[in-house]
């Protein structure tokens, strides 16, 4: 049985002494080696060779050139750079298309960076009874023209949007059924199978009953990450579950 996946996204947050005080903790004690961390750009020195992989929170669609302020899948692999997280929500919300997420997974791909793909519908598409509608678009949009070897190396994050630091969870039951829906669609559309997550206000307490959902491969976390110690916990429910 392959260990779940257990990421940490940091979004924008820490100072650089408290990422010092963070890696303390957490390189004194982890133990699992199936962790990805994804930290600001800024710190990802400080995350590199340790027991865990680090991933790149957003890249750009080229590998160089006049794009101030961005960094390229090229340039992340060249650091050692693992995996790349395309498509969260909070991209989305600041425009990132169908057609950019493609583009930004193939390069990554091709410069054989793991995808963290996130999808996720929001409260109002939910409330409209287009999830199924959503989530079927952004799969297909997203990972379009991907051949099979390629989609062993995307990992899908469901996230709904209205479950992303909001402290408000789907129950296990709807979670499960969105990820059958996302493997049913996967089969029928892509020409392979990639690992399936969930992520969206996952925290130490609510984490013993997500890791007995049979059918996710494994967690996206946010807010509850930037805390070691309580990511540290998160990390050990799961791993005693296996
Ligand atoms: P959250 O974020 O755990 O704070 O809800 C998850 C994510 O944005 O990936």
């Amino acid at each position: 049985m392959i260990n779940k996946y257990i990421i940490a996204n940091l979004k924008m947050n820490m100072t650089a002494q408290e990422v010092k005080e963070y890696l303390k903790i957490m390189n004194d004690t982890m133990f699992c080696s199936n962790v990805i961390i994804c930290p600001s750009d800024i710190y990802i020195p400080y995350f590199l060779n340790h027991s865990y992989d680090v991933g790149i929170q957003n890249v750009y669609y080229e590998n160089n050139g006049p794009f101030t302020g961005e960094v390229s899948p090229l340039q992340a692999k060249s650091m050692g750079i693992k995996y790349a997280i395309i498509g969260h929500s909070d991209r989305r919300k600041m425009g990132e298309d169908d057609l950019i997420i493609n583009k930004k997974v193939k390069k990554c791909l091709e410069n054989k960076i793991k995808v963290i793909f996130c999808i996720g519908e929001t409260l109002e598409q939910r409330e409209m009874l287009k999830t199924d509608k959503i989530l079927k678009q952004q799969i297909i949009s997203g990972l379009r023209g991907l051949n099979s070897k390629q989609l062993s190396n995307v990992l899908i994050a469901y996230e709904p949007v209205w479950a992303v630091g909001t402290n408000l969870l789907p129950t296990t039951k709807e979670i499960s059924d969105c990820i059958d829906f996302i493997k049913t669609i996967c089969s029928k559309f892509l020409t392979g199978l990639p690992f399936i997550l969930y992520g969206g206000s996952i925290n130490e307490e609510n984490i013993s009953t997500l890791k007995n959902l049979k059918n996710v491969d494994g967690f996206l976390i946010g807010g509850a990450s930037c805390n070691a110690n309580k990511f540290l916990k998160i990390i050990e429910i799961i791993e005693n579950a296996q």
